[in-house]
């Protein structure tokens, strides 16, 4: 098969950030994407209504004007978030869902929760209006080890949450463990999970060949080659629980080139073509529509784009732009370690 029609996709978790950065990366993920699911890390954060509305105008004013293009707004969580507020921000449109960072767990997060259990209340309002709960699943208690933040989250922190509330929609963003998949496949039927392609593409050995690679770094780490196997299986298999959210997280060059270099992959430009080359691979185009295009559009409650996008299988490896501009300086694009033949047209 070299050519496949696919119903438009839509990017569950995206970082736009703001000002010059929003311009310059904005079209990279409009240009394939129906609607995102935009994260409120800003510094400062999204913490309510009118924090979301103002972003909402400034992305709309970023978006091309070809493209149709539709962000959908989230507000931080932190222990102070009041009830009331949530519920007349969800009922009345303007806020689609609410994100939730462990204090500390990566870029912009110093604001978010330390104790779940103060957030409970929260939580169960959300359930009550059915406001989806988007959780950055990772402990982030020093003491434990980088690569088994995740797994020890979904044991001691995630597993309380769904069965107090096994009504509230969750999505466990970013998975990058076997762990995971199996978590999520058997949890209730409210639970769900987003997979980034670069969680896809690369285990960790990515992060230090032939000297340390600071743009294969980002959270959760990338991990060991059972885990991306165990990723790979459950996102070409079409199984409903299962959906993209790029998590595609812009840093300038100079941010992540450093001493201290930040945690976040670019990878809006060749998100779908990466995808399409994976389940390629792995005989599961017929998968692709249903992780990027349906299942996600089906955990939220809405219908999948009534547009639709094609990709062609090119006879040789697609070139890939190594950089996108902002201003004087620029923003490292993903680039897997395989060559990729599809190509949206
Ligand atoms: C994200 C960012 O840069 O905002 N970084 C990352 O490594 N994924 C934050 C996040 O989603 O964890
Ligand atoms: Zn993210």
């Amino acid at each position: 098969m070299d050519q496949i029609d696919i119903i438009k996709p839509d990017d569950w978790h995206v970082h736009f950030r703001d000002s010059d950065i929003l311009k310059a990366v904005l079209p990279e993920t409009s240009r394939h994407f129906a609607r995102a699911i935009v994260m409120p890390n800003l510094i400062p954060p999204i913490l309510n209504e009118n924090d979301a509305l103002q972003y909402k105008k400034r992305i709309e004013n970023a978006i091309p004007k070809n493209d149709d293009f539709n962000p959908f707004m989230t507000i931080y969580l932190t222990e102070k978030t009041k009830k009331n507020e949530l519920k007349y921000a969800h009922k009345n449109g303007a806020v689609f869902a609410v994100k939730l960072y462990p204090a500390g767990a990566t870029t912009n997060s110093a604001s978010g929760v330390k104790d779940i259990k103060k957030i409970m209340p929260i939580l169960e309002t959300m359930a009550e209006i059915k406001m989806p709960l988007l959780i950055h699943g990772e402990m982030t208690d020093q003491q434990i080890d980088i690569f088994d933040r995740e797994k020890i989250f979904i044991e001691k922190k995630l597993d309380f949450i769904c069965k107090e509330l096994p009504e509230l929609k969750i999505t466990l963003e970013h998975i990058t463990t076997k762990e995971a998949t199996t978590y999520i496949n058997e949890g209730n039927k409210n639970l769900a999970a987003s997979i980034t392609p670069h969680h896809l593409s690369l285990n960790r050995n990515a992060i230090f060949v032939g000297g340390i690679r600071p743009h294969n770094y980002c959270l959760p780490i990338l991990k060991r080659e059972t885990h991306r196997k165990a990723l790979i299986d459950m996102a070409t298999s079409g199984n409903s629980k299962f959906f993209l959210g790029t998590d595609t997280a812009p840093h300038l060059k100079g941010d992540k080139e450093s001493e201290c270099g930040c945690a976040g992959i670019f990878n809006a430009t060749y998100c779908m073509s990466i995808l399409a080359e994976i389940f390629d691979q792995n005989n599961s185009l017929d998968n692709l529509e249903s992780f990027t295009s349906l299942n996600g559009s089906n955990h939220y409650g809405l219908k999948p784009n009534s547009k639709k996008i094609r990709l062609l299988k090119r006879k040789y490896p697609i070139t890939f732009i190594d950089r996108i501009k902002v201003k004087k300086q620029s923003i490292i694009v993903f680039k897997p370690d395989f060559p990729v033949f599809w190509e949206v047209v």
